[in-house]
């Protein structure tokens, strides 16, 4: 009945896709903001170079239909076929590179390492003056109201970096630091996802960006400076035994306790983490369990092998365990 509104609801329903967590037109910072701005100026530029070229056509029409004088010509071709889109695209060109600097200054204090392996994330926190980093994996934590360094770097393959809501994207290669800076200002979860594809599980690559208001965030980074919590439960206990007994030490770092391998993500406080598996599970026991004994057909290729010898009550342990390094 109402054509105009019926035609118009696709477009409602695509506009909907853009809020959330992981869009670059909901921004929850000052560098998603500027690109918001930066792709609305474009699409209205855009918008009145179409109307400039249709009302062009519309003249030429005419005249070739005989119903203009055809010494409006030169005219048209100088105004609507030089001037006017020379001068459109110039000024985008020129506004949209004089904002550019803005994605590439330095941070104000704290400093993120981060390094694309296969598949996940590994994360070092460097706050200023610190001679060691503190090290985490596949979840990002950023001070509200400042502006974060990230220096990004690949294992093997070339990924890329992008927290859509938080700001631009950047590439990741193996043996070339690239360069990134974030100043987020609107507390809450986003979701960052790998953005170049990296092989069988590129699509298994997320990661979850906390962004905390500054006490808490400094309260935050000096808990995950400490040690992890020895287990709580004697299922923990035995979970413990079970993951320095099976060898998991050899890949996986635990602070505090005999595992100190560097190979795959450090799980010092996987409990506090929000997701697992780079931000494809959650840190549950259901989830933990199932992790452990499929691990690759869960995501293809990563390098952890599927623990599917260990009985049930051996996975429940162990997943108690993990779940309470907090
Ligand atoms: Cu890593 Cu795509």
């Amino acid at each position: 009945t109402n054509f105009p509104l019926r035609a118009s609801l696709p477009a409602f329903a695509v506009l909907s896709g853009c809020a959330g967590r992981q869009s670059a037109l909901s921004p929850g910072g000052q560098d998603a903001a500027q690109i918001v701005t930066l792709f609305s100026v474009m699409l209205g530029g855009a918008v009145l170079l179409w109307c400039a070229v249709n009302f062009l056509f519309f003249f030429v029409t005419r005249m070739r239909a005989g119903k203009m004088p055809l010494r409006y010509a030169n005219r048209l071709i100088v105004f609507g076929g030089i001037l006017v889109p020379t001068l459109l695209i110039g000024a985008l060109l020129s506004w949209g590179l004089s904002i550019m600097p803005d994605q590439r200054s330095a941070g104000d204090g704290l400093t993120l390492r981060v390094r694309a392996e296969e598949w996940w994330w590994r994360v070092e926190y460097w706050p200023e003056g610190a001679e060691a980093p503190i090290i985490a994996a596949n979840e990002i934590r950023f001070p509200a109201g400042e502006r974060t360094a990230l220096r990004l770097d690949a294992n093997r393959y070339i990924h890329s970096f992008w927290i859509p809501s938080l700001g631009g994207k950047m590439d990741m290669f193996p043996g070339r630091e690239t360069f990134l800076s974030l100043a987020p200002d609107l507390p809450g979860t986003y979701r960052g996802q790998c953005a170049e594809f990296c092989g069988p599980s590129h699509a298994l690559m997320a990661f979850e960006a906390v962004v905390m208001p500054p006490e808490e965030f400094d309260a935050w980074l000096a808990a995950a400076a400490q040690d992890a919590m020895p287990p709580a439960t004697p299922a923990a206990q035995r979970g413990k035994g079970l993951f320095l007994s099976e060898g998991c030490g050899a890949c996986h770092a635990i602070r505090g306790t005999e595992a100190t391998g560097d190979v795959g993500p450090d799980l010092t406080h996987l409990g506090s983490r929000h997701s697992l598996a780079a931000g494809i599970m959650e840190v549950s026991q259901p989830d933990l369990r199932d992790w452990i004994a499929h691990t690759r057909d869960i995501k293809p290729e990563v390098a952890m092998p599927a623990y599917d010898w260990l009985d049930d009550d051996a996975l429940s342990d162990l997943a108690a365990y993990l779940e309470g390094l907090k």
